[in-house]
């Protein structure tokens, strides 16, 4: 944990911003996989790690914006969840190292809660659990509560969690230093025969070792041209390229996303030498872009022209690159947005809304196929830590799809494409932090240049 200060002046911040009411920030409670003594792996949710709530099941906070007071709500265990789960510091002790005023029992909540009527701020819940409890807590329907959040409570949490601290960087840099380490191991272990899960396998074990799990679902397939690809059934073949798209969380639970793709064999070949160079490029020309006051949504474009450019020398992409990714050819190859924020979640405050994340005023999302999955698109602040991941990807069914409507004809070329049908795919992810000059890349170098990678190939 960082120290009380810390949490009493993120809370004292919550308070002053809202000027009015109860804020409540609810803690996640175990939740059942098959029956209710078999929980899934507990996972506390963010907003509530980050305003000072202990990571353990079944609590909830009160802010009252007028006195400044926070208490935490739950309750002690008993002797007999102790005999099964055995001895814990007491919420008293917990509560007092995160700067709380006073620790309350969890049926204390209905009462503080009802007696602050319609003044109660609470954020979005991704839980249906949450929805019950927040139900019964103010007193309100069920079917009201994932309407009844307060948009001026996700403004204040938004804004400071969007800003990193120093101490929160350490946590970053950490996380992504096991992530890089996990990379580096797929990297040298993975041989023709070998299949996925002894790779992913290995990642839940440099994890486990570390006392800490996957920041999210482990994608690491040599079908890498399926986004979010978490089947590990594959055994890996000669010709072949793994995409691993993994990272660790910190044990204070802030998030490494990393992605590298490298070939089964030995040595790229240059179809997949080719491809990857335009990717390697879009992805360290992105980062060289990002500095403070810069729209993210610019640099996501500024890659898609990378890529439309290396494409047209490829020869797989034709016509002017500019309006290509005007009118979004592009997407058919790289129809995911460049990056999002990352922090304490992978996607950093998805929960609280994707647009009230990274939209704003300035910054409208856009419909069109590709744009539209873009989740970061305002302007870059010294402070915040992102994600840089260009992909180009082969997707069999998108390309018939295209060729059938002649979707875009102009810019693409449709014949040449029929040799990349299963190339796969290829994506490779930085975290970056905006600096008051400009960025740094989280973490030690993770080997991403053709020599880099190829020369962990069978080194070991
Ligand atoms: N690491 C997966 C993603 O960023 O969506
Ligand atoms: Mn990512």
């Amino acid at each position: 944990m960082f120290s009380a200060p810390t949490y009493q002046g993120r809370r004292s911040r919550l308070a002053t911003d809202l000027g009015n009411g109860l804020i409540l920030l609810v803690g996640n409670i175990d939740a059942s996989m098959n029956y209710r003594g078999n929980p899934y792996h507990f996972r506390q949710d963010s907003s509530f790690l980050y305003f000072g709530g202990p990571d353990v099941p079944g609590l909830a906070m009160t802010i009252d914006t007028a006195t400044g007071r926070s208490i935490l709500y739950g309750d002690e265990l008993t002797i007999e969840d102790i005999v099964w789960v055995g001895p814990q510091p007491t919420l008293q002790e917990k509560a007092r190292k995160a700067g709380f005023d006073e620790v309350r029992t969890m049926d204390r909540l209905v009462s503080d809660a009802q007696k602050a009527g319609d003044k109660v701020h609470y954020l979005p819940t991704y839980r249906g659990d949450n929805v019950l409890r927040i139900a019964r807590w103010t007193g309100r329907k069920p079917e009201d509560i994932q309407t009844g959040f307060s948009e001026a409570l996700i403004h204040s949490v938004v804004s400071q969690r969007s800003i990193k601290s120093d101490e929160e960087i350490a946590e970053m840099t950490w996380a992504v230093d096991l992530s890089g380490r996990m990379h580096v191991s797929v990297m040298r272990e993975a041989e023709e025969g070998l299949k996925e899960s002894d790779l992913a396998s290995l990642v839940t074990g440099m994890c486990e070792a570390e006392e800490v799990t996957p920041a999210y679902g482990i994608i690491l397939s040599v079908d890498g041209q399926t986004l979010h690809n978490h089947h590990h059934g594959n055994t890996l073949e000669s010709g072949q390229l793994v995409l691993g798209d993994f990272g660790a969380e910190s044990r204070m639970h802030y998030a490494g996303d990393i992605t590298r793709t490298f070939p089964v064999d030995r040595h790229f070949t240059n179809k997949q030498r080719e491809v990857y160079e335009v990717v390697l490029d879009a992805e360290i020309l992105s980062i060289e872009a990002c500095k403070p006051g810069v729209a993210y949504r610019d640099i996501h474009l500024h890659a898609a022209r990378i890529i439309a450019n290396g494409l047209k020398d490829i020869g797989l992409m034709k016509g002017d690159c500019h309006e290509a990714v005007a009118a979004g050819a592009h997407a058919l190859f790289f129809p995911h947005g460049l990056g999002h924020m990352i922090g304490l979640d992978v996607h950093d405050m998805e929960d609280l809304g994707e647009n009230l994340v990274g939209y704003d005023s300035d910054v409208k999302r856009s419909d069109q196929f590709g744009l539209a999955y873009l989740r970061l698109a305002r302007k870059l602040q010294p402070g915040f830590v992102l994600t840089i991941e260009p992909g180009i990807y082969f997707i069999p069914e998108l390309i018939d799809q295209w060729r059938s409507e002649k979707k875009h004809a102009d810019f693409i070329n449709y014949s040449a494409l029929e040799k990349y049908r299963n190339f796969g795919g290829i994506r490779i992810e930085d975290n970056v932090l905006i600096t008051e000059k400009g960025y740094q890349i989280l973490g030690d170098p993770i080997p991403k240049t053709v020599a880099e990678v190829e020369a962990l190939r069978y080194t070991v």
